[in-house]
């Protein structure tokens, strides 16, 4: 069965993208990440969110803009949206509802990861007790505005379990469970 892992690049002081989903701030950080070289294989769908799908890429001008993983990644994509584009998109599923997005990607991933992209599909996964897992890949900067990992307005309580911490180059990588 698979599981899904809300995972993504943040700034240590806990932004993934900055103010308009800018993502310039994150160019001069990509590097080498064997975490993540090792969780791509282990990827059987993502699951991504409409701003997240066509927003700005930290690897814009480069062969690698606009695809997954920098192009580590070519499965399956499930777009979560309430407006479908008219034209088909090769390799992407457009889904307007959380819960069948969710039973799509989890179908097409076996027992593999569904890679949950983007903010606010993430957070109501969440909240709707789908998600197992996070990993957030600390960059070493700090960006002062922005979409945040998660955002609840007036605070809330999630408590994770740290399955591991690993380092790269420009990067901390922290891996927990949800504890549900
Ligand atoms: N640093 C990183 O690693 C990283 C990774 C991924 C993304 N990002 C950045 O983070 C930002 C995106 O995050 P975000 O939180 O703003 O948005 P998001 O989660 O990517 O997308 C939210 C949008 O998805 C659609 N949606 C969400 N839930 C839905 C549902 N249940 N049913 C149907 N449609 C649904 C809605 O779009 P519509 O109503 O318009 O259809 C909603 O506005 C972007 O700037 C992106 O570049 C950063």
């Amino acid at each position: 069965m698979a599981k899904l892992l809300y995972s993504a690049t943040m700034s240590l002081d806990g932004f993934i993208a900055g103010p308009g989903g800018d993502m310039s701030w994150l160019t001069e950080h990509i590097g080498p990440n064997t975490t993540v070289d090792k969780l791509i294989p282990q990827v059987g769908a993502l699951l991504v969110g409409r701003r997240t799908f066509g927003g700005d890429d930290p690897h814009k001008g480069t062969d690698k803009e606009g695809k997954a993983f920098g192009g580590g990644y070519d499965g399956p994509h499930f777009v979560l949206t309430h407006r479908p584009p008219a034209t088909p998109v090769p390799g992407v599923t457009f889904v307007g509802d959380l819960h069948r997005g969710v039973d799509a990607a989890k179908a097409a991933a076996g027992d593999k990861y569904v890679n949950v992209i983007g903010a606010n599909v993430a957070k109501q996964c969440l909240e709707a007790g789908l998600l197992d897992e996070v990993l957030a890949i600390v960059a070493p900067v700090l960006i002062g505005d922005g979409v945040r990992l998660f955002d609840h307005p007036g605070g809330t309580n999630v408590t994770l379990e740290r399955l591991s911490l690993t380092d790269a180059p420009q990067a901390a990588n922290l891996w927990f469970r949800v504890v549900r």
